[in-house]
């Protein structure tokens, strides 16, 4: 058995950019590395909890955590609910696709020399928002959003429109932090406390710094 502040505890984390396929060769994703994710994954471990990662990547080996490959939106979605039934908290670090195309080509799209191509995209499942919907009084649900401006104000109708019991909200606009950087700059908002500011600290830090604060709401 664990030992730790968050032994017994189950934790379900995604982490990294969604996919969705035009083809079979060609998808549309974003610049997620899961870095945030499988950090939030260690820092969980590191408590004692049971940690479940539903990830597009598995760039790193972290003991103790159970990893789960998915792909796209739709998978995330689906491994998302069926891991959230019996777990007490859900974090989503991910970067998820808002939208996917119409339909996915069965064979590779040919060029047409000379002429334009359109996509047409339809919208896809919000996880966060119906993990929201969901949960029970018992659940804790962690958002995460990434914003280049009026980054306060979209993060607060984040944290009230997905029902979420804490949102994360970083400032993508610089590369030193936020995605693909081993750096984030986050503030921390709750629904029942002040904003906490997190200035330019490694993922790890961060990461360290949410789960203590998970730890304090569930305790
Ligand atoms: O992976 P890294 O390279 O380490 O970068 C980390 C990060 C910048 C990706 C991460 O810290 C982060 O901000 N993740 C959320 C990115 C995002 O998609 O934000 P959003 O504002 O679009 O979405 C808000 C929240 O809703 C997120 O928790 C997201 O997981 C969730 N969401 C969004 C859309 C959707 N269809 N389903 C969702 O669950």
């Amino acid at each position: 058995a664990r030992i730790g502040r968050l032994a017994g505890r189950k934790i379900v984390i995604t982490a990294g950019g969604t996919r969705e396929a035009l083809d079979p060769v060609r998808y549309l994703t974003n610049r997620s590395s899961g870095k945030m994710g499988f950090a939030l994954a260690q820092a969980a471990v590191e408590l004692g909890a049971d940690v479940v990662l539903v990830t597009t990547n598995s760039r790193y080996k972290i003991y103790g955590v159970r990893e789960v490959l998915v792909s796209s939106t739709r998978d995330m979605h689906a491994a998302v609910l069926h891991e959230f039934d019996n777990a007490d908290v859900f974090i989503g670090a991910a970067a998820v696709s808002d939208y996917r195309p119409v339909e996915a080509a069965k064979d590779k799209i040919k060029k047409k020399s000379g002429e334009n191509l359109t996509i047409k995209l339809m919208q896809n499942p919000d996880i966060l928002a119906e993990v929201g919907r969901h949960k029970t009084m018992k659940q804790l649900v962690v958002g995460f959003a990434a914003e280049t401006q009026n980054v306060l104000e979209y993060a607060r109708k984040k944290l009230i429109q997905k029902n979420a019991d804490m949102l994360v909200a970083n400032d993508v606009s610089t590369t030193n932090s936020g995605f693909d950087s081993e750096n984030n700059r986050v503030t921390i908002l709750s629904r029942d406390e002040d904003p906490e500011i997190i200035s330019l600290s490694p993922k790890i830090a961060i990461a360290r710094s949410i789960m203590d604060k998970i730890a304090k709401k569930l305790a």
